[in-house]
This record gives structure tokens, sequence and C-alpha cells, in this order.
């Protein structure tokens, strides 16, 4: 089984990395290129976002041929090239299977639609009449889950885009297909696979109405999905690579249970509790304030059970649906560089394997937009329309989707302060946020302070002590508010962590790394007073 616990893993958004031949959209040469500035950073995984063909209704996310590689993107050499490129520097390629459903666009779906029992039975079809679907059930991109084909006088089920229609994983002809695309990419030298919203796979035998809400208490860790991903994990023969499991609106439980090494599961997991404390009752389409306090709970709570029951978590803040974490859960003017550093902190040292999103290194920040014509995704534009038919005024939703909008995450990568950010020699498919020409690759790699050069710190951190890579995690300072705090330990070695998550000062008293050396901190100063945003790394290692 190959050690996860001392690597970090960095995401690609494919279409927003590097553009290498002016069209606008980012590509797998443009990867080619920057494989320097990755392997200067010091990861050791490259997650892929989708690059396979694909109508790119949802950026890649809907997939048309699993083994065909997208003409926007690149070639099958072009990817070949990639690899060795990448292994040729000690790094290796993470791959983004999305299993859960594929694009209407799909050959398997399209003979569905020319009326082949075969493939029909690869979808969720029900029969049905138009004006009843099987159920109530809620798209999580909007509106029904449900599509109505009349040729077919048949519904099938989406939980996403109705253009990407979810598989049917009760067909074991399914589950071959897909063991065989894993078999393709594995025998390519590709060494780790990232398996999209894999928890919502196995769907429920009987469809039912949901009458508490969206439907998604009958899919979610649903009743088969522990031994559908066994299987697929053992008959690819895939267990000794590296995986991670998207879950959606998952449990402790079920994490524990597909990361714990004895199931024979996965590496580990993506789970998204701690990035809703600032969703009002839960919806992502209603603003709040982060919740500080049940931000800390969440990340205590997921650190301590996973320990005590073996699972392992993939730690993170960022990826190509979240908002950036600057923007976020720090601020992004009077404090960027300083809550930056802090928010890396956080994660980086906890127990578990870290995931840089392209940019995060950098201090990227929210796309800023004011327009809707500048935004991009399925998703904010479905959602856009439904805020203003609910009653709510264009300021408002705009207000909600400067906020909340993946595209926030999904703006070109900033290189340096040339035109379009140094992204595209072409027109961008979506515009760099304004400060592009003072937060860039060039500008920071200068700068021995930057937050680029505080990231390579935090990855060298993890390759040399054990402790952070295979210790264990105690919390301090639980009942002081805004003060996320822990202890890692390991063969008789101690390392703190203390990190202020708020704008303003916080005194400490009994500190229990008093006669540690600081070894890390986005401060120079040695006060006793935690500054805002203040990040502090005590231990006997240089
Ligand atoms: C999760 C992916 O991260 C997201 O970008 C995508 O829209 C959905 N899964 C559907 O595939």
């Amino acid at each position: 089984m190959t050690n996860f616990k001392d690597k970090v893993i960095y995401q690609i958004y494919t279409k927003s990395f590097r553009d290498s031949n002016g069209d606008g959209l980012g590509d797998i040469q443009g990867v080619i290129e920057k494989l320097d500035y990755l392997k200067e950073l010091g990861v050791d995984y490259i997650w892929m976002t989708p690059f396979f063909q694909s109508p790119l209704n949802d950026n890649g996310y809907d997939i048309s041929d699993y083994r065909t590689i997208d003409p926007v993107f690149g070639t099958m050499e072009d990817v070949e090239e990639l690899i060795a490129q990448a292994e040729r520097r000690g790094m290796s390629l993470m791959f983004d299977m999305v299993f859960n459903h594929t694009s209407t666009e799909h050959e398997w779906f399209q003979r569905a639609l020319a009326g082949e029992k075969k493939y029909q039975d690869y979808y969720i079809f029900r029969d049905g009449t138009p004006d009843a679907p099987p159920t109530n059930w809620e798209s999580k991109f909007g509106g029904n889950a449900w599509a109505y084909v009349p040729e077919l006088g048949k519904w099938y089920l989406h939980l996403y885009d109705r253009t990407q229609a979810d598989l049917n994983w009760d067909n074991p002809e399914v589950r071959e297909e897909l063991k065989d695309v894993l078999r393709f990419w594995k025998a390519k030298g590709v060494k780790g696979f990232r398996f999209d919203v894999i928890n919502v796979i196995s769907k429920p035998t009987i469809f039912q109405d949901d009458n508490q809400g969206d439907g998604r208490r009958f899919y979610t860790d649903g009743p088969r999905v522990h031994e559908y991903l066994k299987e697929l994990v053992a008959d690819a023969g895939i267990g000794g690579m590296v995986t991670v499991g998207e879950m959606s609106s998952t449990s402790l439980d079920n994490c524990i249970r597909y990361t714990n090494p004895a199931e024979k599961e996965l590496s580990m997991t993506f789970s998204f509790h701690h990035l809703k404390v600032d969703y009002k009752n839960g919806n992502k389409w209603e603003l709040q304030p982060p919740d500080l306090a049940k931000l800390k709970e969440l990340l205590t709570l997921w650190q301590i059970e996973m320990q005590k029951a073996n699972g392992w978590n993939a730690v993170f803040w960022c990826n190509h649906d979240q908002p950036r974490v600057v923007s976020r859960f720090g601020d992004d003017q009077r404090y960027w560089k300083e809550s930056a550093k802090m928010l890396a902190t956080c994660i980086h040292l906890l127990r578990g394997t870290p995931y840089i999103f392209q940019g995060e290194e950098l201090g990227m920040t929210n796309a800023g937009y004011t327009s809707i014509d500048q935004y991009r995704d399925v998703e904010s534009l479905n959602y856009y329309r439904i805020m203003l038919q609910s009653g709510k005024t264009e300021t408002e939703a705009l207000e909600i989707l400067r906020q909340r909008s993946r595209d926030n995450g999904r703006t070109p990568m900033q290189w340096d302060s040339s035109v379009n950010a140094g992204f595209t020699k072409g027109i961008p498919w979506i515009m760099p946020p304004e400060n592009f020409r003072h937060i860039n690759i060039q500008a920071e790699r200068s700068d021995p302070d930057s937050i680029l050069h505080y990231y390579k710190k935090l990855i060298q951190l993890r390759k040399q002590e054990p402790v952070i890579s295979e210790g264990q995690i105690a919390f301090l300072y639980q009942d002081v508010p805004g003060v996320f705090a822990y202890r890692r330990f390991h063969q008789g070695q101690d390392l703190f962590v203390v990190n202020n998550l708020t704008g303003y000062d916080i005194a400490l008293n009994n500190m229990p790394w008093t006669g540690f050396q600081k070894i890390l901190g986005n401060y120079t100063d040695d006060s006793t007073i935690l500054r805002p945003y203040e990040s502090a790394v005590y231990g006997p290692c240089k």
C-alpha cells in the first residue's frame, strides 16, 4: 500500500490552469509546461479534474467517453506525456473518475434513448407520464431530479444536471464497465484516483417521495455503497493506489468505513460539513457569516473520531466547487497574507492528507464579479434564475453569487501580472479577478515572506517530521472561542499548532508550548498575545 500520509496533493482545474494554444481554455500541454513549478512547490500527487470527452455542460463532470481526451484539452499523446514527465520529476497523477453519472451524450445513454433495453438498464429509467415524475426528489443543481423522454414514455434520474444521467450500479454490467475504465488508466501509469460523489451511487430499490427533504436521505451512503466500493477496488486492482472519495452529505460512521484500511475501500474521503458553516439553515443560497465555533467543533470532531477508529481524512479548504478560503474564512483585504497563511497552517498540520487547490498557495481570492454575464457555472446560472423567480432582487441574487458561486474557484490561475494573468494569449473563458496584478506567482516567487513560500515550508515540514504525517492529535483551548489549537505527538516528539481564526487579538494563559522553539509562524515578533489571524507552530524541530 502506498503511503499517503506524508504526501501532499495538488488539484488542477484543467480548464483554468494554463492555456498553451491560445484558445482561452486550459489544456494538458499547459500543465506539462508548469510541472517544474509544481515540483518546486513540493507536491507529490497531481489531481487533474476531468479532461475526458464531454459536452462540458458541467465542465467535464459530464463525461461522454471515459477513454478519450476531449480535443479542447489535448490528445492521448499529451496525457501520456504528462504522466511520463510528472514521473520523471517524482510526481504522480491522480485522475478524476465520475462514476455516478455519465453525460447524456455518452454512447450508452444514446443507445438507451434509441430503445436498446441493455443500455436502458445502465441508467435509472422509470415508466410514467409527463406530468408525474417518479418522485419529488430535487436535483442538486435545482429543479426536479427526473427528466422525461417522451419518445420512450419514461423518466430518467439525474441527481445533477439533466445532461448528467445517473448510472444504475445495481446492474453488474455497469460495474464491470467502470472497473475496465480504471484498468485502462492504471495501465497508462496513473497512480491515484479521485471518485466524484461516490457515496451516492447506490440507490434504494423502492423509489418514494421525500416529505422531509430533497431525497438525499434515500441515496446518500446508500444501501450497497460499501459493497460496491470494495468490489470496484478489488476487481480493478487499485487497492495499492492512493484513492479519495468525494462524499456528499456523508456521515462520520460511513467515512470511517470508507477509509479504515481493514475495509479495503478508499485511502481517504472528502467530507464537506466544515464548509457549510456559513450556510444559513443549511442552505447554500442564504448568506450568514461563518460560524467559527461550529467550524472548530466540526474539524475537531472529525479529527478525533477518525483517529479513534483508524480512518483517514483528506484535509482541505478549497476545490473547484468552493469559494476561495481567504475570502471566506479569512480577511482578503486588511489581513490577506496573515489569514491565508493561518488557514494553510490549520489544515496542513492536522492528521490527514492535505490538498492544495490551484492558486490557494498564492492566496487567490474570490472573483469579485458584479454582473451575471461574467458567470459561467451551470449551478450558478440555474440558481440565479431560481433566486429571481423566488422573489430576490437582482442585487440580492448577485451578492449571493459573489460569495457562493463555484466560479470563485474557477478563475484562471494567476501566473504573472501580464494580460489575463499569464493564463492565456487568447480570450479567457472566464475572467481573472482584478487583483492578479499583485497576487501572482511571479510576484510571490521573489518575495521570501509570500504565501507561496509559506506553503513550501509547510509541505517541507510534513516531509521532515513524522509527527505530522504519523502523529496522534489532541486539541487545546477548546473553550477559547476563536482559537484553533492542537498538539501532535509521536514517539516522544511534540508539535504544537495555534491559530487565531479571528481578526482581533486574543490572550492565552498557560501555554503548553512554553520552552519549545517556534518553527513557523506568520508574525515575526514573539508576543504572548495572539495577533489577528496569527498562526504559530512550536516544536523541537527546525
Ligand atoms: C462534484 C464535482 O466536484 C462537481 O464539480 C460536479 O458538478 C458534481 N460532482 C457532479 O459531477
